[in-house]
């Protein structure tokens, strides 16, 4: 069976697009859907070339029940978050349990939680001295950051690296895993 993946980003969609071009021929998935909430976000350009429709939405819609239906009319079965700031509400999560992913561009537990996202995340890690970073795919409940970890990558940081350094060597963890991990969630359901 193909599972339809809907995209939630609110920004660049530089996983969205990498996601999208992973699933354009795949036999397990296909995206069927992206859904941001931020009118002019570089997300809807990314879904346009790749003809995946794009719809965008407010936060009355997200908390009153519409984005949810919405998911369950198109026969969604997973849903991505990638680069998505916003609060997965409680009937979204309860609809599909396990079935929500989530990508945070540091190591969870470390570098998680409300307000670390973007580049704070890069500057906290910087600050810290850490000698490694990564990235997490995780599944999604009620509290940010806070499912079942799915997978980590890590990556060395150099004492000399920039909080933008570290961010695109982060990035591009994120674009070679994120899709494959995807992949192999969409071939257990
Ligand atoms: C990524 O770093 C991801 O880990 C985080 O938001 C960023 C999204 O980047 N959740 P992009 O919009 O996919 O380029």
């Amino acid at each position: 069976m193909k599972h339809r993946i809907a995209i939630f980003a609110s920004g660049g969609g530089s996983n969205a697009a990498k996601i999208m071009e992973y699933f354009q021929q795949n036999e397990n998935a296909k995206v069927s859907l992206v859904l941001t909430n931020k009118d002019g976000a570089g997300v809807i350009d990314k879904a346009g070339e790749f003809q995946v429709p794009c719809e965008v939405f407010n936060r009355e819609e997200l908390q009153n029940g519409s984005v949810r239906k919405r998911l369950l009319d198109a026969g969604i079965g997973v849903v991505v978050l990638a680069g998505f700031l916003w609060k997965m509400p409680e009937d979204i999560v309860a609809a599909y349990r396990g079935q929500i992913l989530n990508i945070h561009p540091a190591l969870l537990p470390k570098y998680g939680g409300k307000g670390m996202y973007g580049m704070n995340v890069h500057q906290a890690v910087k600050d810290a001295g850490e000698a490694y970073t990564g990235m997490t795919i995780h599944l999604v409940d009620e509290k940010y950051d806070n499912g079942a970890k799915l997978f980590q990558a890590r990556v060395k940081v150099a004492s000399d690296d920039t909080p933008e350094m570290i961010a695109e060597k982060v990035l591009a963890l994120e674009h070679k895993f994120y899709p494959r991990l995807i992949e192999a969630v969409c071939k257990q359901l």
